[in-house]
């Protein structure tokens, strides 16, 4: 075969090979991007690079990405581009310092389907009606129990069921994940609608079920191919559906509670979260920035998953190493029996008096980098992010696995270290790069609630067991990755103090 004057001797396979290259080499020419776009992984034509982040650890596989290809990088999932953003200074540049360029979601197939076209909820809405709704969700929090101590004080009784059912045990090995579930999810249902679960409920379990696999499915391959293909993925079988039956049985169980809400409903006298936003959709003109029943029901499911999920699972890591670091656990008991002793139960106050504590529950939240990537952004506008070229309209995807890691932040980024959070004083500090809970206008908006969570439970268990694996096991750091990072199941034992 001739090509340019050149003789190739290619057979059938040699002239099929050239084919496929220069497919590939137009797939990637990148000959509409602007100059200063971002470069990224060689992308097989149609698919683009899937099957590169269709990896055990995503977060790991793209975090490294960096190395070869800077701190901005481009990766094609079909025809979508995602740029991602990683390290400590590239990520504030996005988050805080443009903020208002990056505040929006982008139009994903998948949660447009979920989330009506990203008109709905909290978690995927834009606009108007997502900050209105973002303002009134804060505002409930604080309403229901942040600002008047009745948060603290449900966890607190929350705790007593936790410790019953661990001390139920007798110091056998059990699994603990399900209680801390159930504990987490009891206090954001008590915030939503007003009611806690037995640990035993199958609702409760069928609910947590659900939402594990939906939630694990939304961070797989799965959920990728779908938003490369919808049309296509629509017709087609395969573990992506369970990803929309599930979202409805968690919509239904949620219209059911409003639904129960409604008949004994007193808009003068709002018990919690869905009595208030019954209250607010009495008035028409709040209709359009949300206060719709068909909102409320994907309000609530979002404050339910956003809210559980990620609080009960870094709790779940926090007792994994604390089990890795027994002198890490011997030095928490001994500053809970100084400040607080073995009568009385934990209080937020507690807090500024134990360094040593707050600096190991800061610590975990970043060994446990429970959400590894982040919620995505789409740039409002052209703009730059260092020396990269951000069209506008484009996927934006801060890592936060980059910034708890930062190996220019962190001294000993690999490792758990309370010392990150220490002075030489042994006072706590805080540090730039702790960043769990994301930054800018999409922040968290549980943070408040999570850190109460993750203070109260965490204190009360150490105040009344000490807890290490059962039968000496080995207890793994790598886990599950879907949009959270998930322990592997895990049995401890718990000794009573
Ligand atoms: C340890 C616990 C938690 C962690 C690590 C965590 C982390 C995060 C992260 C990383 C985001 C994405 C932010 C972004 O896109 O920049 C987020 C968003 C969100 N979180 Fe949390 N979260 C936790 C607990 C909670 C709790 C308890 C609630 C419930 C009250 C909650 C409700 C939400 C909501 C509604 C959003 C969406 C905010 C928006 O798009 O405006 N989170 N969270």
């Amino acid at each position: 075969m001739w090509v340019c004057g050149v003789y190739l001797g290619l057979n059938v396979w040699g002239v099929l090979l050239l084919g496929l290259a220069l497919v590939l080499l137009a797939c990637n020419a990148g000959g509409k991007e602007p100059a200063g776009f971002p470069r990224g992984p060689l992308a097989v034509p149609l698919l683009g690079n899937v099957f590169n982040i269709a990896v055990k650890q995503p977060h790991t596989y793209l975090t490294q990405l960096a190395d070869t290809y800077g701190n901005v990088f481009c990766v094609r999932v079909g025809q979508e581009k995602t740029l991602f953003v990683c390290g400590w200074k590239m990520v504030k540049e996005v988050l805080v310092t443009q903020a208002d360029a990056f505040a929006d979601r982008p139009h994903q197939a998948l949660y447009s389907r979920l989330y009506n076209r990203h008109t709905g909820g909290l978690l995927c809405s834009n606009g108007k009606t997502w900050r209105r709704q973002r303002h009134f969700a804060m505002g409930t929090l604080r309403t229901f129990g942040l600002a008047n101590g009745a948060t603290e004080t449900s966890i607190c009784q929350e705790s007593q069921h936790l410790h019953r059912a661990i001390r139920k045990h007798k110091g056998e090995a059990f699994e603990p994940a399900a209680y801390l579930n159930s504990a987490v999810a009891n206090i954001i249902c008590q915030v939503v609608f007003g009611r806690r679960f037995d640990y035993s409920d199958p609702d409760l379990q069928r609910l947590h079920a659900t939402m594990t696999e939906m939630i694990y499915l939304e961070g797989s391959v799965w959920a990728l191919l779908y938003d490369a293909f919808p049309a296509l993925m629509q017709l087609l079988p395969g573990p992506h559906n369970r990803i929309f039956t599930n979202f409805q049985a968690l919509r239904d169980f949620m219209s059911a509670q409003i639904t129960s809400h409604k008949s004994d409903f007193d808009p003068s006298n709002p018990r919690d979260y869905i009595d208030a936003f019954l209250a607010e959709s009495k008035d028409k003109a709040n209709g359009e920035l949300g206060f719709t029943e068909e909102n409320l029901v994907l309000c609530c499911l979002d404050l339910f998953i956003a809210g559980t999920e990620t609080s009960a699972k870094t709790l779940q890591w926090g007792l994994i190493f604390l089990i890795q670091n027994p002198q890490i656990q011997d030095k928490v008991q001994a500053e809970i029996k100084r400040v607080i002793g073995s009568s009385r139960f934990p209080e937020m106050a507690d807090r500024a008096r134990m360094p040593y504590t707050n600096a190991v529950i800061h610590e975990i939240q970043r060994m446990a980098n429970v959400i590894p990537l982040n919620g995505t952004r789409m740039a409002a506008k052209d703009t730059r992010v260092g020396d990269y070229v951000i069209p506008k309209g484009s996927t934006v995807l801060p890592i936060l696995t980059s910034v708890l890691f930062d190996k220019n932040e962190w001294e000993t980024p690999h490792t758990f270290n309370p010392g990150h959070f220490l002075d030489a004083d042994g006072k706590f500090v805080k540090r730039n790069a702790f960043l769990p809970f994301s930054a800018g206008k999409r922040a968290c908006l549980g943070e408040g609630l999570a850190r109460m969570e993750l203070f109260l439970f965490l204190v009360g268990m150490l105040q009344k067991f000490t807890f290490s694996a059962a039968g000496g096991a080995q207890l793994s750091s790598e886990g599950t990755v879907g949009m959270t990072r998930s322990p592997y199941p895990f049995e401890i034992r718990a000794e009573a103090q």
